[in-house]
């Protein structure tokens, strides 16, 4: 029998969401945004003053979701311009130039900064986080790996692409990937799903590879002050061994992390380190 009645819809409510975009001037956070939205890449370099907003839908699985995208500038010249919209994010891109360690050292400010601003409001569970590493074209200037980058951002429960916006590598499947999570997110009650942030090894685990990679010298790499006694010296040793042992540790360059440490301690026999080592004997 026909009937008059209404079509029933099948599609489930659509979602509005906002996302950010954070970084250093010039990692190309614009134009990573420009690739995706307007399949488009403009070499010439076009600060972003103040704030840059757009809209864009997109459909996750039965869903469709209207997002509303907040492309911040870099510039420290525009923090009174900025800190007013980090509030109310269910999503940030966090995006470093793979050729500029220094944007990628600045991204703990930037989640500072974020958090400072903020406020009482300040629940970064309810958030879903993606760290580009950009640029990844410019292959020669790269001094950020991808297991230092990957490393940074899993062990805080963020997920991690390499994208380029001049040849587009990466970037669909980052934003697929940030949509269908921050839906996830608003489907599980706005608590970012527990699968997401276990990644099996600890931010402290992370850290420190990742400040034994860094590190300047023997000191640094044993966590200590310079001239640190040996009673200190042995327990930072102690204390390093435990937290990277193979054994225990599963995060992506312990093992090499485990190995420096291990050298300063007799197997090695570099100059600084000897130095280091004898100045306990
Ligand atoms: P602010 O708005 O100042 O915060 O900078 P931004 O992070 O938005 O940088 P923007 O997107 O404007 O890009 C800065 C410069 O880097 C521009 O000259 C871009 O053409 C260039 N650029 C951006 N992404 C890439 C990339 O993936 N590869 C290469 N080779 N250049 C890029
Ligand atoms: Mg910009």
């Amino acid at each position: 029998m026909e009937t008059n009645a209404p079509k029933r819809r099948d599609n489930k409510k659509s979602l509005r969401v906002k996302v950010i975009s954070l970084g250093n001037a010039e990692v190309g956070k614009s134009c990573i945004i420009k690739r995706y939205c307007e399949k488009r890449f403009v070499p010439k370099y076009l600060a972003t003053i103040g704030i840059d907003y757009g809209v864009t839908k997109v459909q996750v699985r039965d869903r469709e979701i209207k997002v509303n995208i907040f492309d911040m500038a870099g510039h420290p010249f525009f923090y009174e311009v900025r800190n007013e919209f980090y509030k109310d994010s269910q999503g940030v891109l966090l995006v470093y130039d793979v050729g500029l360690r220094e944007s990628f050292d600045a991204l703990d400010s930037w989640l500072g900064e974020m958090k400072q601003e903020m406020g009482s409001q300040a629940n970064m569970d309810s958030i879903v986080f993606i760290v580009c590493a950009n640029k990844v074209d410019l292959t020669k200037r790269r001094v950020v790996d991808e297991g230092e980058g990957r490393l940074w951002a899993e062990s805080r429960g963020f997920h991690y692409f390499e994208t380029s916006a001049q040849s587009g590598e990466g970037i669909n499947e980052m934003f697929q990937a940030f949509f269908s999570s921050i839906t996830d997110m608003c489907e599980n009650g706005g608590k970012r799903p527990v699968s997401e942030v276990s990644v099996g090894f600890t931010k402290e685990q992370a850290d420190t590879i990742r400040r034994i990679r860094n590190s300047k010298d023997s000191w640094d790499m044993l966590g200590v002050k310079p001239g640190a006694t040996r009673e200190e010296v042995n327990k930072a040793y102690r204390k390093l061994a435990v937290l990277l042992h193979p054994d225990k540790c599963v995060a992506p360059g312990s093992e090499d992390a485990f190995k420096a440490v291990g050298f300063l301690f007799g197997i090695n026999t570099h100059s600084d380190i000897c130095w280091l080592t004898s100045l306990h004997k």
